[in-house]
């Protein structure tokens, strides 16, 4: 009864032509494809690639954005120029944003409350460090990211909501959490939002898996009951690794 949900995150990569070339590609190899997909440029390509998949089954994101609609905030991006760009989702709590750009989870809470007021679609991303890992703290750091990131938020909002989990120490890495590592932290998620809402909402909620996604280990991830999605990095930069993986079904 979820659907599944894959998206790509793109990073700081990417050039207008390279972006306009790549989602060019994207649309018309993933257009059989009915589950949702997202990708999410650099700011500087978004309204070209939201032009070039205007009309398309793929979704257009943003990978992080102000906490504020204007003002008096040099070098940030409001959630209404995100929108005028073309984008309708945002992914928020990176943890490249936790720990490169020490974003905490009051800061990302405003962000939440303010892309879900604004009318965006949320990805919000949790995760544990090695060290948390190693320390037995997994479950209190994702308890705690979770509970302070949907601070206040009401679940009227949730179908907007988007959980991504993503262990710090897969990103980028090569290292991937085992789908039964994965889906035991994602089932943690969803008993957390049985306590932060009810068990209706927990068990509605899509939660993305992140973390060295590949086209080879995507099916095995995605075969768990709790693993509804991926969020993907380096893969999503190529259409040969992206196109298996969001038709990891197929
Ligand atoms: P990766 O990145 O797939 O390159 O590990 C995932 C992410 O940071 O969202």
């Amino acid at each position: 009864m979820r659907t599944p949900y894959i998206a790509g995150n793109w990073k700081m990569h990417m050039n207008r032509a390279e972006a306009r070339d790549l989602a060019a590609q994207l649309r018309e190899l993933l257009a059989p494809v009915k589950h949702r997909i997202m990708v999410a440029p650099p700011f500087t390509a978004i309204e070209t690639v939201a032009v070039t998949l205007q009309g398309s089954n793929i979704m257009v994101g943003a990978q992080n954005m102000a906490p504020a609609l204007n003002g008096a905030h040099t070098g940030e991006i409001s959630p209404l120029m995100l929108k005028d760009a073309g984008a309708t989702v945002v992914i928020l709590g990176h943890s490249e944003r936790r720990h490169s750009y020490g974003e905490g989870d009051g800061l990302i809470n405003e962000k939440v409350h303010l892309a879900l007021q604004e009318g965006l679609e949320v990805i919000l991303c949790v995760g544990e460090t090695l060290e948390e890992r190693e320390a037995g703290r997994v479950d209190a750091v994702v308890e705690e990211q979770l509970a302070g990131g949907l601070r206040e938020i009401g679940a009227s909002l949730l179908p907007r909501v988007t959980i991504a989990y993503e262990p710090v120490w897969a990103i980028g890495t090569g290292k991937t959490a085992t789908p039964d590592d994965a889906d035991s932290v994602h089932g943690t998620i969803r008993r957390i939002f049985t306590e932060l809402y009810n068990s209706e909402e927990a068990e509605k909620i899509v939660i993305q898996y992140g973390g060295s996604v590949k086209p080879d280990n995507v099916k095995g991830l995605m075969s768990r009951d709790n693993i509804d999605g991926a969020l993907v990095g380096g893969a999503s930069l190529k259409v040969d690794s992206f196109g298996p993986i969001v038709q990891f079904n197929s």
